[in-house]
């Protein structure tokens, strides 16, 4: 028996799990990573392909492409899978091996760009890849996750959710790259109420808040060697900056808590605990958590790595 149930359908409604940091001291973290292929870009992807193709723009001809290394490329190959469209996705030496072979098994045309900017970063170069692409084909279509109001939009159900579950909260932490989500939660928070604060979390050696930084971002996800056209369209009210380091000390805090996600999410757990003393006993505090852990065990999870390549004094787990 045929029927019309997709596992896009799937997509939202994640679970939101209290977080103790101290006797006094919490936050809800919104678990996205509990999205079906992994992350909060699952609803991204489907959203701007369901409306492309309703409104005409995509077709079963139309090739899809993105510069994206992590959680947005296999969102968009397992979704281009379920619709039936071919996708393009541009990728350069310092994708991570689980991620790349993910989107291989989801059917991606992986493109791997080998020239890396004068920033010595190889993000620029990719988006260059795809003009050029998009100069010389016909029937191709960009989903530009740095600039674009369907992604800002498709981050709206979110807010909402988190209404739902959280409906006093007074702050939301966000980590932010291509500033997509914090452009749709911010927007449809403060239409709600106004006086709900954001607060942006980005990571040491990215260019958003600091132009003259030195692009280092170690692991996919958080930062960003350009400034998205996306942060124009967020409402913030104020940034913390956390690094390397703190993202893998508070994500081994979150083990204990049953909690197996990625390097943001401990940047955001992170941050929330460096503004503790900004917050006062009523504030209600949620926590974008973007991704599980699993993609992160050779690097975040690895004693050896975290060693070798963050912080050599850093404690082996015990
Ligand atoms: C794990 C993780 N955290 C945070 C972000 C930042 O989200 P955005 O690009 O919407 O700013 C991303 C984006 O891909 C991500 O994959």
């Amino acid at each position: 028996m045929e029927n019309n149930i997709s596992l896009l359908d799937g997509i939202g409604n994640t679970p939101i799990a209290h977080i103790r940091l101290n006797n006094n001291y919490g936050f809800y973290a919104k678990l996205e990573g509990l999205n079906p292929f992994g992350s909060m870009k699952d609803r991204a992807a489907s959203y701007i392909l369901l409306n492309k193709t309703k409104d005409g723009t995509i077709n079963k001809e139309t090739k899809i492409i993105e510069s994206s290394s992590g959680n947005f490329g296999i969102a968009l190959s397992a979704t281009c899978q379920i619709l039936g469209y071919k996708y393009i996705c541009v990728i350069d030496p310092n994708i991570i091996e689980i991620n790349k072979k993910i989107m291989e098994l989801f059917g991606a045309d992986l493109r791997l760009v080998k020239r890396a900017d004068s920033n010595g970063t190889y993000q620029n170069a990719r988006i260059e890849y795809v003009e050029n692409f998009l100069r010389n084909n016909s029937n191709v279509y960009w989903t530009n996750q740095y600039d674009n109001d369907l992604i800002v939009k498709s981050y709206y159900p979110l807010a909402k959710e988190i209404i739902t579950q959280v409906p006093d909260l007074t702050h939301v932490y966000i980590p932010i790259s291509t500033c997509g989500t914090i452009a749709g939660l911010s927007t449809y928070l403060k239409a709600i109420n106004n006086s709900i604060k954001i607060i942006a979390v980005d990571v040491e050696g990215s260019k958003i808040f600091n132009k003259a930084s030195k692009v280092n971002c170690n692991f996919p996800g958080m930062g960003s060697g350009i400034i998205p056209k996306n942060l124009s369209k967020a409402k913030i009210d104020d940034i913390v900056i956390v690094s390397d380091s703190d993202c893998i000390e508070n994500c081994r805090y979150l083990l204990k808590n049953g909690i197996l996600c990625g390097a943001s999410s401990g940047g955001v757990t992170a941050a929330i605990k460096k503004n503790e003393l900004k917050h006062s006993f009523n504030d209600i505090i949620v926590g974008i958590f973007p991704d599980r852990g699993e993609r992160y065990l050779n690097n975040l999870y690895n004693e050896k790595w975290c060693k070798d390549k963050i912080i050599s004094s850093y404690p082996l787990l015990t």
